[in-house]
């Protein structure tokens, strides 16, 4: 073999063995959702969830279900805490909520009675409230019956119109 060609050989070769920098690139970091962030997401979803149901519309209200239980299950525990208040009681309470309060609703949306998912409503409402004034957002008030805006925004009776 000339010198030429082990020279070729040589650029051949080099060019085979060297390592992909495509295949072996790690996943970039996901970026940190911060919990206001996902809240918003759940609160939208759950006001949803009770206007879908008032309707008749069970099976929006169930798909509803599903996404806020993705929120507690997956976004929230890796969402960033607020500073403020008492972010130590989130991962507990989060965790009930998605145990308890999303399987008690599930329940109560398969019966297809509005009676029922009433009652079931103002129960993960009263869990809703529960946590926010646990962890310091008392004044993020989330209304007992499906149809009102979530969070309340109504005028407090201390303001005249
Ligand atoms: C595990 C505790 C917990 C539960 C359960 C919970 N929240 Fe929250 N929520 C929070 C915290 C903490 C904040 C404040 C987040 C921040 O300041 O970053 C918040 C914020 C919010 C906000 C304000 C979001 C914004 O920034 O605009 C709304 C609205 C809300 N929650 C609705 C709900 C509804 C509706 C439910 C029930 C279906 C619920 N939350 C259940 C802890 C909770």
């Amino acid at each position: 073999m000339t010198r030429a060609r082990i020279a070729i050989l040589c650029v051949l070769l080099s060019a085979c063995s060297r390592p992909s920098t495509e295949t072996h690139r790690a996943a970039p970091p996901s970026p940190t959702i911060g919990y206001g962030t996902a809240m918003a997401d759940v609160a939208r979803r759950f006001e949803l969830l009770g206007r879908a149901a008032s309707g008749g519309r069970f099976e929006l209200a169930e798909y509803q279900l599903g996404e806020i239980e993705e929120q507690f299950t997956e976004t929230l525990p890796r969402a960033a805490p607020p500073r403020e208040g008492h972010p130590e009681v989130l991962p507990a309470m989060a965790s009930a909520f998605a145990q308890t309060t999303v399987t008690d609703l599930r329940r109560a949306i398969a019966a297809r009675d509005r009676a029922r998912f009433n009652a079931a409503f103002e129960r993960a409402a009263t869990a809703c409230n529960g946590c926010h004034q646990a962890s310091g957002h008392g004044f993020i008030e989330v209304p007992m019956t499906p149809g009102r805006a979530i969070p309340n925004v109504d005028a407090l009776p201390s303001v005249s119109p």
